[in-house]
């Protein structure tokens, strides 16, 4: 490993290319933000370590940010990098990456590690591992932190943990809160991509089947509206009473974990908490139940308790463990309890991402002005960051926006008039 980069093979490099820019064609916001950052380079001198997922998507944001005069390292925010594109990073575009598929725990920290060795003024951060690396084994570095940026649903569950105990040093701006980002990447991208994720890794029809989501946040709604799409039966779990009764009003049934397990042919964790599905519910299920998850982190799963459990272990295709019960149920565990969609398919599509990372790109170019007047807390995207957003969207898909009469305006803004 050294400061360039630690990637499995130089030679993927090329194929990484290629499907980089087949990205680029769906990511326009982000396009219109690269050629700015190319004429007035904002983030001149400054650095960025970010930890995220290492897909073609999130090169293009490395390239945006680079095009702002950034300098740049990147390691993956878990096992799940596309090695051809961590390589077109490094040997293509001279952006120090750090994410080999696979790469185990601590090949892991070691690369966030090195991002760190940067000593970056930002940090841009897709689950808060890197965050807290730097708060708990790197406070050398912190210092020359002034803000940073959080992706997920999840990572900002922990950095609010962080910033009640008063560990959090330094702003971070909550990505994942902006409408542009959770209404469509959580929703429409993990609701797709889980999807396609279930489907490469085991080609079963959807139809007729019952299938199971547990947890009714954006991604829980993607699942489940994708997967009725495609014919599925779709039952929901949900702990909170007002998710569980937009589930039952949206036409899913709603029912506790214990029940759901007997009556799935397929599940999928998107709950963002630990062990959702435990052994007790792993009993339960039927034979040949399909057990997947979704949420950010490989917790939702049990799967030491069922490893212990499991008379036999083995992979039946790719993506595909078989784990026999005692009494010969079997149950097949996808992507070994990691995103599946990124396990077995390639994320969320770019089109997606491209407000996704628009934030962020966005995102780090307000903290650059703005990080001196917040304090070390969670904030979220500006309302008028998150419309431009929607505005450029909707102008690169060439929708047009209806626009008030003075009447409706004087309307809207006097309190008189009723009936
Ligand atoms: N998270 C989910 N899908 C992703 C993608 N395509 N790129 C980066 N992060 C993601």
């Amino acid at each position: 490993m050294n400061a360039q980069g630690h990637v499995k093979d130089p030679k993927l490099a090329e194929a990484g290319v290629n499907r980089i820019e087949w990205a680029e064609r769906e990511m326009p916001v982000l396009r219109q933000i690269r050629a700015r950052f190319e004429r007035e380079r904002p983030l001149r001198g400054k650095k960025i370590a970010a930890c995220l997922h290492v897909t073609t998507e999130t090169a293009n944001l490395m390239l945006t940010l680079k095009a702002g005069g950034a300098e740049i390292a990147l390691c993956a925010s878990n096992p799940l990098s596309t090695d051809d594109v961590a390589s077109a990073l490094v040997h293509r575009y001279g952006i120090a990456t750090f994410a080999i598929k696979g790469e185990d725990p601590e090949t892991y920290y070691q690369h966030i590690g090195a991002t760190i060795d940067i000593h970056p003024q930002f940090t841009m951060d897709d689950g808060a591992d890197l965050v807290t690396v730097l708060h708990t084994k790197r406070g050398d570095a912190i210092q020359h932190v002034i803000a940073g940026t959080e992706e997920t649903t999840t990572g900002i569950i922990r950095l609010r943990s962080m910033a009640r105990e008063g560990a959090l040093k330094y702003p971070i701006l909550a990505v994942n809160d902006a409408k542009t980002k959770h209404l469509f990447d959580n929703r429409y991208g993990t609701g797709q991509s889980t999807i396609d994720g279930i489907l490469r890794a085991t080609n079963r029809l959807l139809a007729g089947s019952a299938f199971v989501v547990l947890g009714y946040g954006w991604c829980g709604r993607g699942v489940a509206s994708r997967a009725r799409g495609l014919g599925a039966h779709v039952i929901v779990t949900e702990v909170d009473p007002l998710p569980a009764l937009e589930a039952v009003m949206d036409g899913f049934r709603v029912m506790p974990a214990p029940e759901a397990v007997k009556q799935g042919d397929i599940f999928v964790t998107v709950t963002g908490n630990i062990h959702v599905l435990g052994l007790e519910h792993f009993r339960s299920m039927k034979d040949g139940a399909i057990v997947s998850n979704s949420g950010h982190f490989n917790v939702e799963l049990d799967l030491d308790a069922l490893r212990k459990e499991a008379k036999s272990v083995r992979t039946v295709r790719p993506f595909v463990e078989e784990y026999t019960l005692p009494g010969g149920k079997r149950i097949f565990i996808l992507g070994e309890g990691r995103l599946i969609n990124l396990a077995a398919a390639e994320g969320h599509p770019a089109s997606v991402m491209d407000m996704s990372f628009a934030n962020q790109a966005l995102g780090v170019e307000y903290l650059l002005t703005h990080a001196k007047e917040l304090k070390a807390n969670v904030y979220p995207i500006p309302v008028a960051l998150d419309q431009e957003i929607a505005r450029l969207k909707l102008e690169a898909l060439g929708v047009r926006l209806d626009t008030l009469t003075p009447e409706q305006i004087a309307y809207l803004a006097s309190w008189q008039q009723g009936t």
